[in-house]
């Protein structure tokens, strides 16, 4: 009996103590706060919370971690948008508020709903917010400067309409301010010039309109700025020379500037990225550029950009597009040809002259994209497509190459093959019939065609091209 009672008090001592290790390891408040932001979501088809059950410790939940191993200080959720499960419906309950020790939100990739959240404002803890490629919509909160304890805000990826609110100058401590992608309108406010600590401004792909302006004295900590995609007009303002030390990225492509290229870029000893593309920049390019040793990508696309280019002592480029300003390049200029690292190579419509077959680049095996369209190129690309593994995309259309098409190697990786308007004879190969998109119209090529699902005008313009979607070829002896 004694023994039986004994071992009665033991077990209920054990079922105690594992009581104690699950429901009471995690906060109460965090426990609670944490089922009712469950509670706001409607749909998780791929069990994100699923680990998430009442009376267990949320300590150990997926997606949580604490402090001390008792209240909750984050949370981090990520969708997989190349699954088509990878996502998370629903909102951000206000119960979230019980949660007061959190630190950092971290939500990528979800489907999140509704608007601006107003229970941030009372995580007075909340130091990162990361709420990126979400579903949230409706205005930026006018007061949202209130959050004067924020570190990083990223609402990048949303729906968020109208102003960005100038209270946003209160957030003086900010070192990430990512509000891109969204469709945010109207000027950049003054008041961000405030913001000295910021290493990283993003409001690429908005709205945004008005002129850049002239406030980045005050702003030498950035290394990544990143304006492009926007209506933004005028020219570059002079106080972004006081970056050079710092900046790595400079992104301000697909907008409306006008002027020159300042020649203080040449500067910016640790530029990596410049993206000055689909602008209307005119003149030339500064001869400074010959200093940006270091540059890895370079986009001057869609200017009006004239010559002379100037000498540039780059070790390894990595990408480079030129394509369609006022250049006459002559030949593939020698710091591309020189790069052991270049995945992409754009010149379209530079004034190249070459004989393909005189190109000696140092090395093939990385390219990715190669656009040489609208040139004056001679020879044959055959022995370049041999010599790359994973191109993905070639387009020479508008040269003189003049080769037999059916020994050109498509490789496995390729998606795009362009070469309207050269010299190719021979027959179109098989193996076109896996690519994306294709245009072989107004060379010299013969035969009947493979089936692909290319459009007639893909095709038009050769000598004696036949089979669907063109004429059917003739019937011997008819
Ligand atoms: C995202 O949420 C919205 C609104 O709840 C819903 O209509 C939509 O189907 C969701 N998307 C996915 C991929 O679940
Ligand atoms: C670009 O600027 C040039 C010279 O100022 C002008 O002639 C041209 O129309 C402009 N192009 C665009 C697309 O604005
Ligand atoms: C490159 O930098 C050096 C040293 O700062 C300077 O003397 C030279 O003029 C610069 N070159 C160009 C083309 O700006
Ligand atoms: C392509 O390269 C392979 C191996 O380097 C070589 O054997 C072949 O002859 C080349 N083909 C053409 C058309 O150059
Ligand atoms: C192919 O190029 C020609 C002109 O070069 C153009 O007219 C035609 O629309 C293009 N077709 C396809 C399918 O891209």
């Amino acid at each position: 009996m004694k023994l039986l009672s004994l071992l009665l008090f033991s077990m209920l001592l054990l079922i105690l103590r594992s009581f104690e290790h699950t429901s009471a390891a995690c906060h109460v408040d965090d426990h609670a706060g944490l089922l009712a932001f469950k509670s706001g979501i409607t749909h998780d088809p791929s069990g994100m919370l699923s680990s998430w059950k009442p009376g267990t410790d949320c300590c150990s939940w997926g997606g949580i971690s604490c402090l001390d191993k008792i209240r909750v200080n984050t949370i981090r959720l990520s969708g997989n948008p190349d699954k088509p499960n990878g996502y998370l419906t629903g909102s951000i309950s206000p119960s979230l508020v019980k949660v007061q020790n959190l630190d950092g939100i971290y939500f990528f990739d979800l489907n999140i709903t509704g608007r601006f959240p107003d229970v941030l404002f009372r995580l007075p803890n909340l130091k990162f917010i990361y709420i990126e490629n979400n579903k949230l919509s409706g205005p930026l909160p006018s007061d949202i400067g209130k959050m004067t304890q924020l570190y990083d805000l990223s609402l990048s990826g949303n729906q968020f309409t109208g102003l960005i609110p100038s209270s946003i100058a209160e957030l003086t401590q900010l070192g990430q301010l990512k509000l891109g992608n969204n469709l945010l309108t109207g000027p950049i406010p003054l008041g961000i010039s405030k913001l000295a600590q910021l290493s990283f401004l993003s409001l690429k792909n908005n709205k945004l309109s008005g002129t850049i302006p002239d406030f980045f004295s005050s702003l030498t900590n950035l290394r990544i700025l990143e304006l492009s995609h926007n209506k933004f007009s005028g020219k570059i303002p002079n106080s972004i020379a006081s970056l050079a030390p710092n900046l790595a990225y400079l992104e301000l492509g697909h907008n409306a500037l006008t002027g020159t290229i300042p020649s203080f870029l040449g500067k910016f000893k640790a530029l990596d990225t410049l993206d000055l593309s689909w602008n209307n920049f005119t003149e030339t390019v500064p001869k400074s550029f010959g200093n940006l040793t270091k540059i890895f990508n370079l986009d001057l696309s869609h200017n009006s950009l004239g010559d002379p280019f100037p000498v540039m002592n780059v070790k390894g480029i990595e990408s480079l597009d030129l394509s369609y300003n006022k250049f006459h390049l002559e030949k593939i200029l020698n710091w591309v040809t020189s790069s052991p690292i270049i995945y992409s190579l754009k010149l379209a419509k530079c004034g190249i002259k070459m004989n393909l077959n005189d190109w000696k680049p140092k090395e093939t095996y990385f390219y990715d994209y190669i656009d040489l369209s609208y040139n004056e190129i001679s020879g044959s690309p055959v022995w370049l497509m041999n010599k790359t593994d994973y191109l993905v995309g070639f387009w020479a259309s508008g040269n003189k190459l003049k080769f037999d098409l059916g020994s050109l190697k498509v490789a496995g990786t390729l998606k795009n093959l362009e070469l309207s308007r050269n010299l190719a004879y021979g027959k179109v190969p098989k193996s076109v019939s896996g690519l994306e998109s294709l245009n072989l119209s107004y060379n010299h090529l013969c035969g009947q065609l493979p089936s692909t699902k290319f459009p007639a005008s893909a095709f038009v313009g050769n000598d004696c091209l036949c089979g669907a979607p063109l004429p059917p070829c003739k019937v011997k002896g008819e």
